[in-house]
C-alpha cells in the first residue's frame, strides 16, 4: 500500500480526493484536518478503516506534522488544507495568512526533516488575477492576485518553489478553476444558490452577474490531481480546468431550471427570486486558464459536461438536505448575515 498524507481531506475537494483514491485498495490515506467550519468528518464517512487514518490537527502545528511523517513515512503529501473563500478573506484576512502561508511553511519545513517523494500543493487559477479581455493563462504567466485569499495562495506557491530551489523539495503545484459538485460548503456560489432555492430564499448575484468562471466538476479535478501526482514533473505547475466558461447569470438560470425540473415547479417563479446585490470589492470579472500542459503530459481530460454535472449536483443537494442542515447549523447564519444583510 502507498500512503499519502492528505491535508484538508474533510473539506470539499479534499474529501472527494480521499474517496477517489480510497476506491483503489493499493492506496492508504492519512488525513490531517483541523475541522474548521468548512471541514466535516461526515464527508469521508464509510471508507475502509485500513485505508484511512484521520488525525484532528492543524497544519501550522509543525511538531504534529513531523510526528505524522515520522510514524507514517508517506510517499507523498497532498496539501488541500486552506481557508478557501474569497468573501471571508475580505471580512478578515488573518486566518488566511496563518493557514495558507504559515501552514504551508510548516508542511515544507516538516518535509525537509522527513523527506517524501512528492509534495503536491493545491493552488488556484485566482493567482493569475482578472483575465477579462485577456488571453487564458499558461503556467508561466505572472502572478497578479486580487483578493487577500488569492494573495495568500500566490505567496504559498512562491514559498513552495523557493523550497524546491533551495532545499530540493519535490514540489508540484496544481492550479484549478472553480470546482462544483457534492460536499461543497454552501458559502460558494453554486451550493449557496441551490440551498437558497430549497429554502425559498432569494438568489444573491453580485454586481451585474456577468462575471465569468470556468466550472470544473470536482471529480474531474480530483482525477487530474491524481494524474499529476503520479505523472507530473517535479518543479512543475499544472493548470486544471474544463473550459466551461459561464457567466454567473448563466449559472443561476441553469440552477433554476434544474431545481424546477426536479421539483416540478414553475421556473419563472424561481427566476423572479434573482436579486442583484452589492458587488464583491475587487471582484475579478473573468478567470481563464490554458490547460494544454496537463493534457499533453498526463493524458488527463475532463469528462463532465457542465449541464449534466450541474443537474447531478442539484440532485445530490436535494438528496442530502440533512447534510446541508448540519453544515449550516453553526456559525453559517452569522457569516451569511454579515455578507448578505448589507448587500
Ligand atoms: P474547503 O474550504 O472546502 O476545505 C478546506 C479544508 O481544510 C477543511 O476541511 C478545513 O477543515 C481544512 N483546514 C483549514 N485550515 C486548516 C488548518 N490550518 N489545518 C488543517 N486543516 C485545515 O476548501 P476546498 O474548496 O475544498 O479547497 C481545497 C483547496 O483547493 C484549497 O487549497 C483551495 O485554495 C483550492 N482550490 C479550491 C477551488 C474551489 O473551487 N473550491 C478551486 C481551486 C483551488
Ligand atoms: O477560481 C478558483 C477559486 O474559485 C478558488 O480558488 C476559491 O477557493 C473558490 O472559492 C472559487 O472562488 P470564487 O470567488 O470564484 O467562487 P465563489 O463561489 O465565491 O463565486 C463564484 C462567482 O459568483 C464569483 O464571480 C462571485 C459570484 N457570487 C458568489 C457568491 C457567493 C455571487 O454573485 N453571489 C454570491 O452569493
Amino acid at each position: 500500500m502507498k500512503t499519502v498524507l492528505v491535508t484538508g481531506g474533510c473539506g470539499f475537494i479534499g474529501s472527494n480526493f480521499v474517496r477517489l483514491i480510497c476506491a483503489d485498495p493499493s492506496w492508504r490515506v492519512v488525513n490531517l484536518d483541523a475541522l474548521t467550519y468548512a471541514g466535516n468528518l461526515e464527508n469521508t464517512a464509510n471508507l475502509p478503516a485500513d485505508q484511512l487514518r484521520f488525525v484532528h490537527g492543524d497544519i501550522c502545528d509543525r511538531g504534529l506534522v513531523e510526528k505524522i511523517l515520522k510514524e507514517e513515512r508517506p510517499w507523498a503529501i497532498v496539501n488541500f488544507a486552506a481557508e478557501s473563500h474569497v468573501d471571508r478573506s475580505i471580512l478578515d484576512a488573518s486566518p488566511f495568512l496563518q493557514t495558507n502561508i504559515g501552514g504551508v511553511q510548516s508542511l515544507l519545513e516538516a518535509a525537509r526533516n522527513h523527506p517524501v517523494e512528492r509534495f503536491l500543493h493545491i493552488s488556484t487559477d485566482e493567482v493569475y488575477g482578472d483575465k477579462e479581455g485577456k488571453r487564458a493563462s499558461t503556467e508561466d504567466f505572472p502572478l497578479c492576485p486580487s483578493s487577500p485569499y488569492a494573495a495568500t495562495k500566490a505567496a504559498a506557491d512562491l514559498l513552495c518553489f523557493s523550497y524546491r530551489r533551495t532545499y530540493g523539495l519535490p514540489i508540484i503545484v496544481t492550479r484549478s478553476s472553480n470546482n462544483y459538485g457534492p460536499y461543497q460548503f454552501p458559502e460558494k456560489l453554486i451550493p449557496l444558490l441551490i440551498r437558497n432555492g430549497l429554502n425559498h430564499l432569494d438568489f444573491p448575484i453580485y454586481g451585474d452577474g456577468k462575471q465569468i468562471r470556468d466550472w470544473l466538476y470536482v471529480e474531474d479535478n480530483c482525477r487530474g490531481i491524481l494524474s499529476v501526482l503520479e505523472k507530473g514533473q517535479m518543479g512543475s505547475i499544472y493548470n486544471i480546468g474544463a473550459g466551461e466558461e459561464r457567466t454567473n447569470l448563466d449559472v443561476v438560470e441553469a440552477i433554476c431550471v434544474a431545481i424546477a425540473d426536479r421539483l416540478g415547479i414553475d421556473v419563472a417563479a424561481l427566476k423572479k427570486r434573482i436579486r442583484y446585490v452589492t458587488d464583491r470589492p475587487g471582484h475579478d470579472r473573468r478567470y481563464a486558464i490554458d490547460t494544454s500542459k496537463v493534457r499533453a503530459e498526463t493524458g488527463w481530460q475532463p469528462s463532465m459536461d457542465f449541464a449534466v454535472g450541474l443537474k447531478q449536483t442539484v440532485d445530490w443537494y436535494l438528496d442530502h438536505t440533512d447534510w446541508i442542515a448540519h453544515v449550516t447549523s453553526g456559525e453559517y447564519r452569522k457569516y451569511y448575515d454579515s455578507v448578505y444583510s448589507q448587500a
